[in-house]
């Protein structure tokens, strides 16, 4: 992948750290609204720097658009790169909805790229060794998942100084932020719910500080709860009638599972990296080489059913981004 990134955070470093560690990808430019911040993050990778998107998107350099900006601005950027005819890895959340997803989906179809959204839980070895070996649970009967995270801009939120991802403005708030890992996982592995409904604890501006979503299935009740106001659980707990499975982090990592079952314990602890960002990029670039198969489908059909469950239970709350109310976001 010759790639240009969008958003100059930590994540993006994190991601650019990933690319550099794979061999068969570069980071080609970087896009920034500030220049001088554009070339500061573009040194380290001798890529080019851009302040003006659109020139950055028509550098014939580039094939692949890493989308990192802030959640209120992902359906934008995406459209721009593939109006530009560049695959587009998407940060999570995708989009406010599946309205936005489907859009995306049928943009990318006619311009013949790919876009594919940047869950890590989807692209973990041990995601995959846990969807081969929950069949020893036998039936299941409870999951729990917790990402319990203390925010590092928490405070700043708390002094009202508006950091993004606590803001309807910007789209951000627990669900979409941390919740929608234990979402990716839980439905990855149980498919649609009966019910879901979203409990949120709202802060003094209306975004969700913490919450926890109830998913109804017919033999259990999966809890997925999240916080970025106090420090607490991260973990995985899926409970059957044969046994029992365990995630001794939360489900962006999913690191060390292990099964108990009256006769055995099996375990993985196949991460082997601190950076789980590695394991995206190189099934991304696989897939991206094969561009018409159906991991990518499947891949994007999922993404659509979350991002469809999330918005839904979201509005349930009560929980409405700017500008959605009157759907004017084409
Ligand atoms: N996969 C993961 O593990 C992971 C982890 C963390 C975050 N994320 C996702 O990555 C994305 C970025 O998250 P973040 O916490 O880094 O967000 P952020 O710092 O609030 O914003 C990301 C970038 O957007 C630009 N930006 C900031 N405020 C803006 C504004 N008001 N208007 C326009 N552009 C603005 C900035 O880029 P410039 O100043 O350079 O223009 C900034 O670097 C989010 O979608 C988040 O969900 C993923």
């Amino acid at each position: 992948m010759k790639i240009l990134t969008i958003g100059t955070s930590i994540i993006t470093t994190h991601f650019c750290e990933a690319v550099l560690k794979s061999k068969h990808s570069t980071i080609n430019a970087v896009y920034s609204r500030d220049l001088k911040k554009a070339e500061s993050f573009a040194r380290p990778y001798n890529a080019l720097s851009y302040d003006n998107l659109e020139h950055a998107l028509n550098d014939i350099n580039i094939d692949t658009v890493y989308v990192a900006s802030v959640n209120n601005l992902h359906f934008k950027h995406a459209k721009q790169a593939i109006e530009a005819n560049k695959n587009v890895i998407l940060e999570k959340p995708s989009t406010h909805d599946a309205k936005e997803f489907n859009y995306l989906l049928e943009m990318a179809k006619n311009h013949k790229v790919i876009i594919l959204e940047a869950i890590t839980t989807m692209f973990l070895p041990n995601h995959a060794w846990i969807k081969e070996n929950i069949y020893r649970l036998g039936i299941i009967k409870s999951v729990y998942a917790a990402y319990h995270q203390y925010s590092s801009k928490y405070e700043a939120y708390l002094n009202h100084e508006d950091p993004n991802i606590f803001t309807l403005t910007h789209s951000g708030g627990c669900l979409v932020d941390l919740n929608v890992y234990n979402l990716h996982f839980i439905l990855s592995l149980f498919d649609t719910p009966k019910k879901a409904k979203y409990y949120p604890v709202l802060g003094y501006n209306g975004i969700d500080i913490s919450g926890v979503a109830i998913l109804e299935y017919d033999s259990f009740i999966a809890i997925a709860s999240a916080s970025k106001s106090h420090h607490g659980d991260q973990t995985i707990v899926i409970e059957g009638e044969l046994g029992t499975l365990r995630v001794s982090s939360a489900a962006n990592t999913l690191r060390h599972v292990t099964i108990s079952t009256k006769d055995a314990t099996f375990s993985s602890d196949i991460i082997d990296t601190q950076n789980v960002l590695e394991y995206e990029v190189l099934v991304m670039e696989a897939l991206l080489k094969e561009p018409y198969n159906d991991s990518i489908h499947n891949l994007n059909n999922h993404s659509l059913k979350v991002i469809d469950i999330m918005s839904k239970i979201r509005k349930d709350a009560n929980i409405y981004f700017e500008g959605e109310k009157n759907e004017t976001l084409f």
